[in-house]
C-alpha cells in the first residue's frame, strides 16, 4: 500500500466567497474512499479542484500526486499523470462520435482497434449498440453514467474521481459499475474519491474510509457504514452537533 494521493490544508475561494476551507485528505494505493455532504456543501467544486478544471483557484493548500506537488499543474498535464474524472453532470458533444471518444480515452488513434478486453467492457457497460451516436447527446441519464465512468476506465488512471456516479443509475447498472470500478482498483492499485447521496453504490466496492463534507469543510471521518447509519438517523444537523460536541472535548 502506498501514499497516492494527499490533499494538504486546501482552501479555494470564487470571486471572495469561501467554496472550500482546509480540506484534509490522504488517499492510499488499492483503497477507496467515499464523501458525504447535503447539497451545495462543495463536493463537486473539491473535485474539480482536485482535477486542475479552470474556474477554481486555489488560495492556500497543496495537491500531491505520488509525491509530486500537482497544485499548479493544468488539467491535461494532471491527467497525464494519472489523474481522472467522471463528471456529476457529463456534458453533451455534437461531432464526436462515442467510439471516437472512447478510442480517444484509451490513447488510440481513429484507425486503431480496440483491445478485446476493451470490447468486452463496452458490451458490459452496454453500449455496444451505441459507439455511432455522438457522446451523450440524447443519452439517457443512467446511459451518461455509464459512458462517463467507463471513459475513465479507459483512461487507466491511478486516482478517480467519481461525482456521484450511483445517481439516475437503475440497479442491475449500479452493480455492474460498483464493480467494475472495484476489479480495476485492485487490479492496478489505484484509489478512488467517490461522491455519493444514497451510498447505494457501497455495497459493490469495498470502501475504506468515509467522510462528511459540510459547509465547505470537512467534518467528520469514519467508517462509510456509520456515517450513513448517522446521516439517515440524525441528518446532517445530526453531523453539525456531533462536531459542535467535538469541540467543547
Ligand atoms: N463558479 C462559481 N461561482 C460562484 N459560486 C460557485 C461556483 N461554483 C460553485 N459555487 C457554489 O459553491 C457551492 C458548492 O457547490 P458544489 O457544486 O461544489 O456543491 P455540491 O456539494 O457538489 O452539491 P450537490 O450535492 O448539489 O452536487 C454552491 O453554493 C455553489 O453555488
Ligand atoms: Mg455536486
Amino acid at each position: 500500500m502506498y501514499n497516492i494521493l494527499e490533499i494538504k490544508n486546501l482552501s479555494v475561494e470564487i470571486n471572495k466567497k469561501k467554496i472550500l476551507r482546509n480540506i484534509n485528505i490522504t488517499m492510499w494505493g488499492g483503497q477507496s474512499y467515499v464523501m458525504f455532504g447535503p447539497n451545495g456543501s462543495g463536493k463537486t467544486s473539491l473535485l474539480m479542484t482536485v482535477m486542475g478544471m479552470p474556474g477554481y483557484p486555489v488560495k492556500k493548500g497543496k495537491i500531491i500526486l505520488e509525491n509530486k506537488d500537482i497544485t499548479k499543474k493544468t488539467v491535461d498535464e494532471r491527467a497525464r499523470l494519472g489523474m481522472g474524472i467522471a463528471f456529476q453532470l457529463p456534458q453533451e458533444i455534437k461531432g464526436v462520435k462515442l467510439i471516437d471518444m472512447l478510442k480517444i480515452s484509451a490513447g488510440k488513434k481513429p484507425n486503431q482497434e480496440l483491445s478485446s478486453d476493451e470490447k468486452k467492457l463496452i458490451k458490459k457497460f452496454m453500449l455496444d449498440e451505441m459507439l455511432d451516436r455522438d457522446v451523450n447527446l440524447d443519452f439517457s441519464g443512467g446511459e451518461k453514467k455509464r459512458a462517463e465512468v467507463l471513459q475513465l476506465l479507459f483512461m487507466k488512471p491511478k486516482v478517480l474521481l467519481l461525482d456521484e456516479p450511483d445517481s439516475g443509475v437503475d440497479l442491475e447498472s449500479l452493480k455492474m459499475i460498483g464493480e467494475e470500478i472495484q476489479r480495476y482498483i485492485e487490479k492496478n492499485n489505484a484509489s478512488a474519491l467517490v461522491i455519493t447521496h444514497q451510498g447505494h453504490i457501497l455495497e459493490h466496492m469495498g470502501v475504506e474510509k468515509a467522510c462528511v463534507l459540510l459547509k465547505n469543510t470537512i467534518y467528520c471521518y469514519n467508517e462509510p457504514q456509520k456515517i450513513l447509519e448517522s446521516i439517515r438517523k440524525n441528518g446532517y444537523k445530526g453531523c453539525l452537533r456531533c462536531m459542535k460536541r467535538r469541540i467543547k472535548e
